[in-house]
């Protein structure tokens, strides 16, 4: 990769050869350093107490500690993440599908380093530079379908949970301050008040006071393709006979992520759409899991389906709304002080500009390749290990590959233990302890969830990752 291909994003000024000169040294020295990284490594004694120690006092200011005892050093390369500990690991999970160009790479670093030279940290909806701009038309126009811009408008904010309010609110404008969302059992969609009532986990809004009538319809059952997609299209009947004109959205994740990396395809979506749209209801995408990710780079266009609001986030860097002209909300309903950092700003459109240049999407794009190389991997590990393997649905015999084998594009799932959530989390752990940071999805079955670095994953990180966690399940034996 040529770290030099977006140099242009020095303003002129400061574009002098010795300014390049510099950030050359600079890369230089990182990739030298990076040069030690070569595969999974140990704890290094001299480092291990002390790296407990802040990961404990950090806990201790947070009040709790942190799900994982670990903190990066600041150092990775590709997959590979060094830790405070001296380990080095395999990042599966990558800040929950974050760093989709993994660690340190060598371009991403220098367009962020290019984004440091700026005037200003952060910027905001009053004021911006261009950079807010160049990504937002980064966005408007990977949505755009044929040139076509459905999707005129993009919103910037800095997280999930605030880039679906906005799409809340810009609904429940739409629709007089209808006071009733429609969604899927299983969802996410972030931690704010509201958003802690639209998900589907009751530990999210424990001790919180209840202000939204939310419906949760049966998603998509592979099992039963047709006998779900009728139980949900009859409840969204109901919905609306039992509440007419009552209804803010229809919102829906087209790829689950926290609720098991669960598939649904168009035939499952359409119709609820329609039935939607005929009674008025707008219909928001949440792809702030899924985006960018998988075979396209939004899954409303993997589907063909034309939703009115979608969201985005985690692997932007930036998060966004974009809608219709249609949904264009009032003055005053959106803004805040902050959209993002320069640095993420610049970022999040190089990585969207490297994704679509590198041919991540498509039938035969990157994604599609690395999750059947994913899954074949997978299927390697099952049929050797079947003891590991029950089925999650009858725990009597072994699975089949299918049962325990999930997911799309950079979403990868697996299922051991039948999914018992009890074994996945010391699973977990004993991961970590051989090389391999993964988490959980689902809330049962269980499954280990991979959001491993697209960008730069290659056929052989994955082997190397199963073939870990397929030790640590033989050790288990
Ligand atoms: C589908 C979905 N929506 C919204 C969110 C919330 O995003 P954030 O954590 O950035 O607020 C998440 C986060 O996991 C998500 O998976």
């Amino acid at each position: 990769m040529n770290t030099r291909s977006s140099i242009q994003g020095l303003h002129p000024a400061i574009a002098t050869p010795e300014v390049e000169a510099a950030i050359d040294a600079v890369i230089a020295g990182i990739d030298q350093a990076q040069s030690k990284l070569t595969g999974v490594r140990s704890p290094d004694p001299d480092k291990q107490a002390a790296a407990a120690a802040t990961i404990q006092t950090y806990g201790e200011a947070r009040g709790r500690g942190l799900w994982y005892p670990l903190m990066g050093s600041g150092l990775g390369r590709g997959a590979l993440v060094e830790l405070t500990d001296g380990s080095v690991k395999y990042d599966f999970i990558t800040g929950i599908g974050v760093h989709a160009f993994g660690h340190g790479d060598l371009d991403i670093i220098r367009t962020a380093i290019m984004a440091a030279t700026g005037d200003v940290v952060m910027q905001g909806n009053l004021q911006c530079n261009e950079d807010a701009a160049a990504f937002s038309e980064a966005l408007l126009s990977g949505a755009a379908d044929g040139g076509e811009r459905k999707l005129a408008h993009c919103f910037l904010t800095n997280s999930g949970a605030l880039a679906n309010e906005n799409a809340l609110k810009i609904c429940m404008q739409k629709t007089g301050g209808a006071p009733r969302v429609l969604t899927f059992e299983h969802c996410f969609a972030g931690r704010t008040t509201t958003m802690a009532q639209v998900g589907d986990s009751a530990g999210a809004r424990q001790g919180l006071a209840l202000n939204l009538e939310v419906e949760h319809l049966p998603y998509f059952d592979p099992a039963d393709p047709e006998g779900s997609t009728s139980r949900a299209v009859e409840q969204l009947e109901q919905a609306i006979r039992r509440y007419p004109c009552q209804h803010a959205c229809l919102a829906l994740e087209p790829l689950q992520g926290e609720g098991g990396f669960n598939v649904a395809p168009r035939s499952f979506f359409q119709p609820l759409m329609e039935r939607a749209r005929a009674a008025g209801i707008p219909i928001w995408f949440d792809e702030v899991q899924s985006f960018g990710r998988t075979e396209a780079m939004y899954r409303y266009q993997w589907l063909d389906l034309e939703p009115d609001v979608v969201t985005v986030g985690k692997m932007s860097q930036v998060c966004a709304t974009l809608y219709t002209p249609d949904m264009n909300p009032n003055p005053g309903l959106l803004s805040a002080t902050f959209i993002g950092s320069t640095a993420s700003l610049r970022v999040g459109r190089r990585m969207l500009e490297r994704l679509q240049a590198e041919g991540a999407y498509g039938e035969d794009g990157r994604h599609a390749r690395l999750h059947q190389a994913f899954r074949r991997f997978a299927r390697q590990l099952v049929e050797s290990n079947p003891e590991h393997f029950p089925s999650p649905h009858d725990p009597g015999r072994p699975a089949s590959p299918d049962e325990v084998i999930g997911g799309a594009g950079g979403m990868m799932r697996l299922t051991p233990y039948g999914g018992d959530a009890t074994r996945i989390k010391p699973l977990l752990m004993r991961m970590l302890d051989a090389g391999v940071i993964a988490f959980s999805c689902g809330h049962g079955p269980v499954h280990l969830r991979f959001l491993p670095p697209m960008g730069v994953l290659t056929e052989s990180d994955i082997e190397s990752v199963l073939g870990i966690v397929g030790d640590v399940l033989e050790e288990d034996a």
